[in-house]
C-alpha cells in the first residue's frame, strides 16, 4: 500500500443521541476515508464516545441509571446509526474501554516525569455543559458560559494542573509554521488569537465527583479523576494502542481531526500542546465545519430543535442525504437545514442534472447503437470539451485535501454541464438523420465517458449509486480504474450500456412529517377563531407572554467603533440596573437621556451586539422626521408592569 491517512471524528458524548450535526462530521469523515481509499492510502478511519466526565453522571442520574448503564445505551446508539448508515470506520473507541484508561493515565505519567503537571488548587468557574473551566473576566454578567450562555458552577477544589502557559510560543510558532495546521485557514486567525491573549495553566483533574479516569498508581492520589476533556482527546491516540500495544502507532500523526467549531479550541489548543508535552508528532489538520441549525438556532438537544438523522434517511435515501450535507454549505460556514432545500438539491442536481443524462445515454446508445459505446472519435470531435473535463476532474483532489466538499461537489457538476450542454450543442439525433453516425456516437461516448469520471469521483460521497452507475457503464469502481480514468485521463473501451432504473426519482412532496410540536401547533391554529385567520392577529395570551416594564435611563455610554449603537443602564427596579444595547445613537445625545423614563422589553433573550451584552429592547417610534422613545405620561416607579 501506498501512503497512509488517519482520518477521526471527535468522540460524541453519551449525553445526546445523534442528530444531523453529529452525521455531519461522521459523513465528512467518512466521505474522506472513503476518497483516500481509493486513491490507494492505506487509511484509518476513527469514531467513537466519550463517556466520562460530570455531565455524564448528571445526565445518567437523572435517568436513575449508573453512568456505565446510561453511557453504553446511548454509546450503542451511536455505533448502530454508524453501523445503518455503513460508515466505513475502522475502529468505534468508547473512553471507558479499557485500553483506553491505561493509555491515558500512561499519558498522565509521562507529562507528570516530564514536569509539566503540578498540584495546586483551582478556583473559579466550570461550565458542565462545555466541560470547561473559564476565569471570571470571561464570563458573561460574571455567572454565564461565554461559549453557551448556561449559567456555570463555582469549583474550588485541590487540582493538578497542566503547564499550557509554558507551550504558549511553541503553540503560536507552529499555527504560524504550518499554513493549513487549521483548516479553513481563516478560522486559525481566531484561534492565534486566542493564544496570544495569554494562557493559563489548565486545571486537569477534579475530586467532587467520580465518573472519570483515575490518575496512574504510581502518583497515588486517589482523590483525583482526570479532567474529561484530557481523556477524551487521547483517544486519538489511545486508539492506536498509546501506552498498551502500540503497533498501529504508525498512523499517527492524524492527517485530519474533523471537528465542529464549537470544540476547535480544545482541539487546536490543548491537544497539540499536551502532544508537544508527549514528545508526539502535531496533527497536519485541525479541520472545523460550521453548525447545521434550525430557523438560524444551532441544532442540540437542550433546545429540542433535533432533527432525526435516521427519519431524513429514510425519507430521503441516504446517499441522497449525504450528498446534500456535503454540497449544501461551504465547509466552516454554518447551514439551516430544512426539507424544502434538501428536495430542490434532489430534484435538481441528483434527479435533473445525474439522473437525466443516464436516461439520455441509455435511451440513445439502445436506438442509434444497440448499446454499443466506442470512445475512439471522442478525441476528434470534441478535443475542446475533453480538454476542459480533464481539466477539472484533475483539479479536484485539491478541494477534498482542504475537506472543502461543497467546492469538489460543485466543481464535479461543471462536467456535467459540458456533458448536458454537448448533447444539447450537437444533437446526436440529428446527426443520425444527417448520416453522420460517427459523430453522434462521438458525443453519446464523450458524455459516457463523462458519466464514468462523474461516478468514479462521486464514489466517497455516494458509494452504493455510483457503483450502480458504474455498472450501467460497463465498468467498476476501483483504485485502478480511478488511475486509468481520472489520473490518467484514460477513455473507456468498448463497452455495452446497461438500461438500469431511475437512480433518482423526482420527489414531488415533503416526505417527512414536521417535528409534532409543531404539528400540534398548526392544528390548534386551525381549530381556532375566524379572527385568527387574519394575518397578524395575536391572542391576549400572546400578548401578556411579552413583559413590558417602565425604566429609567441611568448610564448611556458610547460603544466604540458603531454609529448606531448607545450603551444604557437602565433601572427597572430590579437588584441591578439591565445593560442595553440600543440603536439610537444618531437621535440624541447623552444627557436629553439621563433620567428619561422609557418602556423596556424586560424578557427579551440577551444577546450580543457588537460583542456587547443587551439583557432587554427598549421601546421606539419611528416615521420620515425621526426617532422617538415611548415614555409614560406621568412618572411611574421602575418597574411598573406597562399592559
Ligand atoms: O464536544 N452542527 O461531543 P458532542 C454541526 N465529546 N455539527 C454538530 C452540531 C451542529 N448543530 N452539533 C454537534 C463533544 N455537532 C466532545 C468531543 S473530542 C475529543 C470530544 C458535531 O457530543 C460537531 O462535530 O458535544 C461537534 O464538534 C460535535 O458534534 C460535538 O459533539
Ligand atoms: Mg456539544
Amino acid at each position: 500500500m501506498g501512503k497512509k491517512m488517519y482520518i477521526t471524528t471527535p468522540i460524541y458524548y453519551v449525553n445526546d443521541v445523534p442528530h444531523i450535526g453529529h452525521a455531519y462530521t461522521t459523513i465528512i469523515a467518512d466521505s474522506a476515508a472513503r476518497y483516500f481509499r481509493l486513491r490507494g492510502y492505506d487509511t484509518f478511519f476513527l469514531t467513537g464516545t466519550d463517556e466520562h466526565g460530570q455531565k455524564i453522571e448528571q445526565s445518567a442520574k437523572s435517568k436513575r441509571k449508573s453512568p456505565k448503564e446510561y453511557a453504553d445505551e446511548i454509546s450503542k446508539k451511536f455505533k448502530d446509526l454508524w453501523d445503518q448508515f455503513e460508515i466505513s470506520y475502522d475502529r468505534f473507541i468508547r473512553t471507558t474501554d479499557s485500553e483506553h484508561i491505561k493509555g491515558v493515565q500512561k499519558a498522565f505519567e509521562i507529562m507528570y516525569e516530564k514536569g509539566d503537571i503540578y498540584k495546586g488548587e483551582y478556583e473559579g468557574h466550570y461550565c458542565i455543559s462545555c466541560e470547561a473551566f473559564f476565569p471570571e473576566t470571561q464570563l458573561i454578567e460574571g455567572e454565564f458560559c461565554p461559549d453557551c450562555g448556561k449559567v456555570t458552577t463555582i469549583v474550588k477544589e485541590e487540582s493538578y494542573f497542566f503547564r499550557l502557559s509554558k507551550y504558549q510560543e511553541d503553540l503560536l510558532k507552529w499555527y504560524k509554521e504550518v499554513d493549513d495546521s487549521i483548516l479553513p485557514k481563516s478560522k486559525k486567525n481566531e484561534v492565534i488569537r486566542f493564544v496570544e491573549d495569554g494562557l493559563n495553566d489548565l486545571s486537569i483533574t477534579r475530586t467532587s465527583f467520580d465518573w472519570g479516569v483515575k490518575l496512574p498508581s504510581s502518583i497515588n492520589d486517589p482523590k483525583h479523576v482526570m479532567y474529561v476533556w484530557l481523556d477524551a482527546l487521547l483517544n486519538y491516540i489511545t486508539a492506536l494502542g498509546f501506552g498498551t500495544d502500540e503497533k498501529l502507532m504508525h498512523y499517527w500523526p492524524a492527517n485530519y481531526h474533523l471537528v465542529g467549531k464549537d470544540i476547535l479550541r480544545f482541539h487546536a489548543v490543548y491537544w497539540p500542546a499536551f502532544l508537544m508535552s508527549l514528545g508526539l508528532e502535531l496533527p497536519c489538520h485541525i479541520a472545523a465545519h460550521g453548525w447545521w441549525t434550525r430557523n438560524g438556532e444551532k441544532m442540540s438537544k437542550s433546545k429540542g430543535n433535533v432533527v432525526d438523522p435516521k427519519t431524513v434517511a429514510d425519507a430521503y435515501g441516504l446517499e441522497n442525504f449525504r450528498y446534500f450535507l456535503l454540497r449544501e454549505v461551504p465547509f466552516g460556514q454554518d447551514g439551516d437545514f430544512s426539507q424544502k432545500a434538501l428536495i430542490d438539491r434532489i430534484n435538481s442536481d441528483l434527479s435533473n442534472d445525474l439522473g437525466n443524462l443516464l436516461n439520455r445515454i441509455i435511451g440513445m446508445s439502445g436506438k442509434y447503437f444497440d448499446f454499443k459505446i466506442k470512445s475512439e472519435n471522442v478525441k476528434k470531435f470534441h478535443e475542446k470539451e475533453l480538454k476542459e473535463v480533464e481539466e477539472i476532474t484533475l483539479s479536484l483532489e485539491k478541494y477534498v485535501k482542504e475537506m472543502k466538499w461543497n467546492k469538489y461537489l460543485e466543481e464535479l457538476w461543471k462536467i456535467l454541464s459540458i456533458a448536458n450542454k454537448s448533447i444539447d450543442t450537437y444533437a446526436p439525433w440529428s446527426k443520425m438523420k444527417e448520416g453522420r453516425n460517427d459523430e453522434a456516437m462521438a458525443t453519446i461516448a464523450l458524455v459516457a465517458n463523462i458519466l464514468t469520471k462523474t461516478a468514479l469521483l462521486l464514489h466517497p460521497v455516494m458509494p452504493k449509486t455510483t457503483s450502480k452507475l458504474a455498472d450501467a457503464l460497463g465498468f467498476e469502481i476501483t483504485k485502478e480504474n480511478f488511475d486509468k480514468f481520472i489520473t490518467n485521463c484514460q477513455l473507456l473501451e468498448e463497452t455495452i450500456i446497461k438500461k438500469i432504473l431511475p437512480l433518482f426519482p423526482k420527489i414531488e412532496e415533503p416526505l417527512m412529517q414536521e417535528s409534532k410540536p409543531q404539528e400540534q401547533k398548526k392544528k390548534e391554529e386551525k381549530k381556532d377563531n375566524k379572527e385568527k385567520k387574519i394575518e397578524g392577529i395575536i391572542t391576549i395570551e400572546d400578548f401578556f407572554k411579552v413583559s413590558i416594564k417602565v425604566g429609567v435611563i441611568k448610564e448611556v455610554e458610547e460603544v466604540p467603533k458603531s454609529k448606531k449603537l448607545l450603551k444604557l443602564k437602565v433601572d427597572l427596579g430590579e437588584d441591578r440596573p439591565r445593560q442595553i444595547v440600543a440603536g439610537i445613537k444618531e437621535y440624541f445625545t447623552p444627557d436629553e437621556l439621563i433620567e428619561k423614563q422609557v418602556c423596556v422589553v424586560a424578557n427579551l433573550k440577551p444577546a450580543k451586539l457588537m460583542d456587547i451584552l443587551s439583557e432587554g429592547m427598549i421601546l421606539a417610534a419611528k416615521d420620515e422626521d425621526g426617532l422617538t422613545l415611548i415614555t409614560p405620561m406621568k412618572r411611574k416607579k421602575p418597574g411598573t408592569p406597562v399592559k
